[in-house]
């Protein structure tokens, strides 16, 4: 409990309420909500009777029962993929022109608009268009809620803000699942309109909070629009404009994109080619979401069901229904730790007990073939359900985490949405590819169970990826995460980085071409901790700058050991 207790304190010497912005930053995730629905709805749908019925064009399976032939299977559910992928590459160009929140609303209507379309389709052409658009609508808000997350939630705080978002994701698989249970023996359409057409009432109350929320005040800052990045922070913070903690918090934000802005352009190419090291982290955002799909979860919450039907396992729907649920449940324990334990050993401890579960589940199947005995169904659905709680404790939520928070505001929305393409695109491949590696007919590489020594392997293989390149990002704001890049050479001692610079006392002495501070002794602050070096910050701002009035300095040096870095 002590260790749950610890990462989610407010410290004492934060200014103002983190309240705000943590109802903001969860009213938000809820987006995660759409992702989860849409992807988990389909599969029931394609196997109700009704829809089989009113959607057939003329196959008629083995029972002589209409149908639909593979191809059009494989394109309605192949066309969600296809959205996906292209919402999260147009969410940047979208997300820095119109600003995060209101393309978030605008990717909620072309999401409604979809689903609206699929409620009305009476063939597979018109539901073909409406999941497409359905699919950029939850492309867009995959690459948005964390981003606008991340950008808006006090540090200490920011990574449980985004594991919610997971914890959605989960939510909405769960709700689709059960919603497609209750309705299947309807005799009418209404067997899947009704799941389809539920998914409009969550997405029209979120546009509408939405349309009452802040903008971003990093975003505000980037368009270059102080006064209104004022007001957003002071709504999120519940500071007044003119309280130092603000004008500290929002100088240095500023101070820090123009350090970045000062390093090089913001274009694609720079997300590979920029400093500060965007290229490493670009890929470090790419490989956590590709190795994310890699893991296997999607075999599980795609095909669970068939599994466990070959496998022998009495009631597969019941134990995929209850993956479901373990899965919610079991993204409480890393949202308690994302703070405490930070990101890199959560990742590194769930990617050590999905390897071992999934190495177990290959060996066991494999070992024991056809011959399905029920202690070895049980075996083999206590594992599943092992391995699902250490990803929803770890890799679900802690990919998201960090993509969001790697990037620099330069290139932030470009960069996440380039590696949230990577994880929806590798989503479609494992969706695809996997019935085919796992079937076990002529001409087929007939895998079978085997397939599980391919996701065990790649979950050893994030082991090394975790600690190799991903970097230590809790506790410290994203402007301080910017100097880690610059200072910390390897991922493996990021854990020990303590921030020391302040950007807008760099701009006050100039930018070097390094990214290291001019080495004057007054630019040297005392940093031995986070919280220190910022009250010094706001001390020595208060004394060196002659240009301070006496009450700002008089405020400054009453603040004390005040943090001012969110
Ligand atoms: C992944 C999805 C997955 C879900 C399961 C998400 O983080 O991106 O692909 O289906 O977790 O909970």
């Amino acid at each position: 409990m002590a260790v749950f207790a610890m990462g989610w304190q407010k410290p004492d010497n934060v200014a103002g309420s983190s309240a705000p912005a943590i109802m903001v930053g969860l009213f938000v995730a809820t987006g995660g909500l759409l992702f989860g629905y849409d992807t988990g709805a389909i599969n029931g749908i394609l196997a109700m009777e009704t829809f089989k019925n009113d959607f057939t064009t003329g196959y008629v399976d083995e029972e002589k029962n209409p149908g639909l032939y593979p191809s059009e299977i494989s394109l309605i559910v192949a066309m969600l993929s296809a959205g996906t992928a292209t919402g999260a590459l147009v969410s940047a160009p979208i997300g820095d022109c119109w600003g995060r929140r209101l393309s978030l609303i605008f990717a909620i209507g072309v999401f409604c608009a979809g689903a609206i379309i699929q409620v009305c389709a009476t063939n597979v052409a018109l539901l073909v268009v409406g999941r497409t658009l359905a699919g950029i609508g939850v492309g867009i808000v995959s690459v948005l809620v964390p981003l606008y997350q991340s950008e808006m939630a006090p540090k200490w705080i920011r990574g449980t803000l985004v594991c919610a978002y997971q914890l959605s994701i989960t939510a909405g698989l769960l709700a689709a699942a059960t919603v497609n249970i209750l309705t299947y023996q309807l005799p009418s359409a209404a067997a899947y309109r009704i799941p389809i057409g539920l998914q409009l009432t969550w997405a029209l109350v979120l546009a509408l909070g939405l349309l009452i929320l802040p903008e971003t005040p990093r975003y505000l800052v980037k368009r270059g629009l102080k006064d209104a990045a004022a007001l957003s922070l002071s709504r999120l913070r519940r500071l007044d404009i003119t309280h130092p903690a603000l004008i500290e918090e929002l100088a240095e934000i500023e101070a820090n994109h123009e350090y970045e802005m000062a390093l090089g352009p913001d274009t694609y190419k720079d997300i590979i080619f920029g400093e500060p090291h965007l290229g490493r982290r670009t890929l470090t955002g790419c490989g956590l979401q590709m190795l994310q799909q890699l893991t296997g979860v999607n075999f599980i919450m795609y095909y669970g069901t068939t599994f466990f039907n070959g496998a022998g396992v009495d009631n597969p729907f019941t134990i995929s229904l209850i993956m479901q649920v373990i899965n919610l449940v079991s993204t409480f324990p890393g949202l308690f730790v994302v703070e405490s334990w930070g990101r890199r050993k959560l990742l590194i401890v769930g990617s050590v007990g999905m390897a071992i579960c999934q190495l177990l589940i290959a060996s066991f199947a494999t070992a024991s073939g056809d011959n399905n005995q029920p202690t070895q169904n049980q075996i083999l659905i206590i594992f599943v359900a092992i391995y699902i709680f250490f990803f929803a404790a770890s890799w679900g939520p802690v990919t998201w985490v960090v993509t969001s928070e790697i990037y620099p505001l330069k290139v932030r929305a470009k960069s996440m949405s380039v590696s949230t393409a990577s994880n929806w695109i590798l989503n479609f491949g494992i969706a695809y590819g996997t019935p085919y590696l796992v079937d076990t007919s002529d001409g087929s590489p007939g895998l079978g169970s085997r397939v599980f020594f391919v996701w065990g392997a790649f979950c050893i293989l994030s082991i090394a990826f975790v600690w190799c390149m991903v970097y230590e990002t809790s506790k410290i704001s994203l402007e301080q995460i910017d100097e880690m890049y610059e200072r910390v050479e390897h991922a493996w001692n990021s854990r020990s980085f303590e921030p020391s610079w302040s950007f807008q006392q760099m701009r006050d002495f100039g930018f070097s071409e390094s990214g290291i501070p001019p080495a004057d002794p007054q630019l040297e602050l005392q940093a031995s901790n986070a919280s220190t070096s910022q009250s010094d910050t706001a001390g020595s701002s208060a004394t060196n700058t002659t240009t301070a009035n006496s009450q700002d300095a008089k405020m400054a040096s009453q603040m004390g050991n005040i943090d001012l870095s969110y």
